[in-house]
């Protein structure tokens, strides 16, 4: 079976081995795990443990970084494409992810807003992206990420502080390149070849010059269709004189209904400012691994590897024991999908309720604070 994946698009089932190995990643293993925790301190987030952060590159070197030097000198980097006023529950795992990054290595973190990637790339207008802008920026902030150290910018304000470095980057990267690596073709207009350096140069810490020091060792978490970027920055580093970024990627979150990435386009993702109701009704109509009538239920048990509302549970449900709990009792059969759902729908209404309360207080100094660049 073929399968693509792009930045842009992601076509066919992902056999996510083979994935990490065309892309020339390395698998984060239990022993890289086990590692992080001893170097850092920390037991491991439940996304690393559970295997949706999967792969990554030169996770090995942070950690020596932190041996080295600890804490210091390290900053992270992420983003979001602002395409629509709200965003989903699969946008939001790589935030929670870095959240919990910035709590255990007290790091600073960039934020790119890239709303000239979907001015670009979308049917929008450079109004619409403004306003989604805004709009997800204060779902950003709810994430919680600590105010004092994070600096969220958006491009088309910004762009002045990142042209030296896309300078740079742009006159070392070919239409070959750009073509092999985003699927551009030569009708594509020369906005879409433009803009893959934008969204390189945070990993550079010279793109920061008023808080981040000479030596900063940039860490980028972000879905594994951001790869691409990052692979071909970091083939550009020795030329232009900067530190190679470490990359951890996560795989993406199943969709409700048939199919391996929650996305807007097909219709069946769960935005973050979903009722409680909409969560309930979502769950209940989403694909289930349980036997088709009850009989055939009990004899085979659940193939939990279809099953949306246990996928979902192996992400979002905190309790280890309680997951494998459920996971013994719905493969044998002995547990039954309107549980499992059922479990699901509270676990997500509990972390969306927090996400919400947290969201309607944000006020414009709050805002205002995170879109400013952090004190040195
Ligand atoms: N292109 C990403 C999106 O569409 C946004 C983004 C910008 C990003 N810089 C990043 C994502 C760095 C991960 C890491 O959402």
């Amino acid at each position: 079976m073929t399968f693509e994946v792009t930045p842009f698009d992601v076509k066919g089932t992902v056999n996510y081995n083979r994935l990490i190995d065309m892309f020339g990643a390395q698998p984060i293993t239990p022993e890289i795990i086990e590692r992080f925790e001893q170097v850092v301190g920390v037991k491991a987030h439940t996304f690393l443990r559970r295997g949706l952060f999967l792969s990554h590159r030169d996770l090995d070197i942070l950690l020596q970084h932190i041996e080295k030097h600890g804490k210091h000198n390290i900053y992270l980097y992420t983003g979001r494409g602002p395409s629509s006023m709200s965003m989903h529950l699969g946008h939001y795992i790589p935030f929670a992810f870095t959240k919990w990054l910035q709590d255990v290595l007290d790091a600073k973190l960039v934020i790119q807003m890239t709303n000239d990637e979907k001015y670009l790339f979308k049917d929008l207008t450079l109004e619409q992206v403004q306003l989604m802008t805004k709009e997800n920026i204060k779902d950003i902030i709810a994430i919680g990420f600590d105010p004092k150290r994070t600096f969220i910018f958006d491009n088309i304000n910004y762009i002045q502080h990142l042209y030296p470095n896309v300078l740079q980057v742009q006159k070392h990267l070919n239409i070959n390149k750009l073509q092999s690596t985003f699927g551009f073709n030569n009708s594509d207009h020369i906005g879409k070849y433009m803009f893959p350096a934008i969204q390189m140069v945070p990993a550079f810490h010279t793109s920061f010059p008023t808080f981040l020091k000479g030596d900063s060792l940039c860490v980028i978490p972000c879905a594994i269709d951001q790869d691409n970027y990052f692979r071909l920055l970091r083939d550009l580093c020795s030329v232009c004189n900067q530190r190679k970024p470490v990359l951890l990627h996560s795989k993406f979150l199943p969709s409700l209904g048939v199919g391996d990435k929650m996305s807007a386009s097909s219709g069946d993702a769960l935005y973050l400012d979903a009722t409680k109701q909409q969560i309930e009704k979502a769950i209940k109509r989403s694909v289930s691994g349980g036997g088709v009538t009850l009989e055939l239920h009990r004899q085979h048990g659940a193939d939990l590897d279809k099953d949306t509302a246990f996928q979902y549970l192996k992400v979002f449900l905190e309790d280890d024991e309680e997951l494998k709990n459920i996971e013994t009792e719905y493969k044998a059969g002995r547990m039954l999908t309107g549980q499992v759902k059922q479990r699901c729908i509270e676990v997500l209404q509990s972390i969306f309720t927090e996400f919400q309360q947290k969201r309607e207080f944000i006020t414009d100094d709050l805002y205002n604070q995170y879109m400013t660049e952090i004190k040195p």
